[in-house]
């Protein structure tokens, strides 16, 4: 019953939440966390006030008996259990109406792939009960972000391999079963493939129809990302694709938050908001930007500018359409007042014709005098 009703109210936060974002012109935005310490702490980062997702960076090492490890570079070391005070963290951003998915893969390719389906299963099991909603036997102790229950996984495969697919329809199985007591609540599959279509690494595991969240990453891939010149006739093309392909997923433009963050395909924050979102806002499955990544958003300042154009984009709109509703307003008014006019003065008209007919034109009878 009190699952129930918190369930309501969490639902009513994020419509909330939804509902001021649109009226403030805002984006979601989704970011990675995790890879570099002087980023700031998890708490900041969702404290900022600028995201909707943020992605743990990465659980890099997993699969083929390799014994699974987050890696939070200088953040935390996991191994030891020091990562388990960001439980707190994660409440935090939580309570800030902010989703914090755990991001498995990464650039460290070769430390992960997967050898069988139930190699998949393992890592499915092993993923639910030491970061999601599981209590098995697989916990570690303490589980490596302690108590925190996270809300989704994200896949970030770099490397291609078989069994992601069935990675997917594993953890989908644990979402729907719910935890020991039966309690379910809603988690997130997200994947975050390269913009050349079909992914290598995430084609199959897409194709399952799974994934609610996609960022695709649109940099390191000149084929489809936005040119330095200014072209967007790939990045359209691409995105039409990924967007058409993905009708029961929301999907994101995967960026750069700085031209430093990859090799190619940064977009500055005013080319866009004028250029690219034009292009791509307008698809029904449309859900935001993913940038990769805090280290490089908090150095470069992009959400923060982003979030500020949008607002003022949003804010002009707001005082146009309140200028269009002074003109309607005046103009209903200046109306009524013509129309009160024609009235009044038909209706004197009509009196005074009735009192003293004109006479008629052309008419060489005199007037007839109404009998008084
Ligand atoms: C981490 O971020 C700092 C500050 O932006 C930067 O100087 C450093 O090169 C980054 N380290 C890595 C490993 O990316
Ligand atoms: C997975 O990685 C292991 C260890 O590196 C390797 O022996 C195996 O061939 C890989 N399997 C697949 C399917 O890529
Ligand atoms: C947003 O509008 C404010 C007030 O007009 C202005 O000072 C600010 O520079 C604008 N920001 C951007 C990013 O255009």
């Amino acid at each position: 019953m009190m699952f129930g009703n918190l369930y309501i109210w969490a639902s009513l936060l994020l419509a909330a939440h939804a509902l001021a974002a649109v009226a403030s012109g805002a984006v979601d935005i989704a970011v990675y966390w995790g890879q570099n310490a002087s980023e700031g702490t998890l708490r900041e980062t969702c404290g900022t006030g600028l995201y909707a997702y943020v992605n743990l960076a990465f659980l890099s090492t997993f699969g083929a008996g390799r014994a699974p490890l987050l890696d939070l570079a200088g953040h935390c070391d996991a191994a030891s259990g020091a990562c388990a005070s960001l439980a707190a963290d994660v409440a935090s951003c939580q309570s800030a109406g902010v989703k914090v998915l755990l991001s498995i893969g990464g650039g460290a390719v070769g430390g992960y792939n997967l050898s069988s389906p139930s190699d998949a299963q393992a890592l499915a099991t092993y993923i639910w009960d030491n970061f999601l909603g599981g209590t098995g036997a697989g916990a570690s102790t303490p589980r490596p972000l302690g108590d925190a229950v996270l809300d989704g996984v994200d896949f970030d495969i770099e490397a291609p391999s078989p069994h992601y697919d069935d990675l997917a329809r594993s953890l989908t199985s644990l979402f729907t079963n719910g935890d020991a007591a039966g309690r379910k609540r809603k988690y997130v599959l997200a994947a975050a493939p390269q913009c050349p279509f079909p992914d290598a690494s995430l084609g199959t595991a897409l194709g399952t129809g799974l994934f609610d969240l996609v960022w695709v990453q649109f940099y390191n891939n000149p084929p489809c990302q936005y040119a330095s010149s200014g072209d967007v006739t790939n990045l359209r093309s691409s995105w039409e694709q990924w967007a058409a392909s993905l009708p029961s997923a929301t999907v994101f433009l995967g960026l750069p938050a700085s031209p430093d963050a990859a090799g190619g395909g940064f977009v500055d924050a005013d080319t866009l908001v004028s250029e690219v979102l034009p292009v791509v806002e307008g698809a029904a499955n449309f859900g935001g930007v993913m940038l990769w990544s805090r280290s490089y958003d908090k150095d470069s300042g992009f959400s923060v500018k982003l979030q500020d154009i949008l607002q003022n984009r949003s804010d002009q709109g707001a005082s146009s359409n309140k200028k269009k509703r002074i003109y309607i307003i005046v103009g209903v008014a200046v109306a009524g007042v013509l129309l009160l006019f024609v009235v009044i003065s038909s209706f004197l008209c009509h009196k005074k014709h009735r009192g003293t007919p004109a006479p008629e034109e052309g008419s060489t009878t005199p007037p007839k005098i109404a009998p008084s």
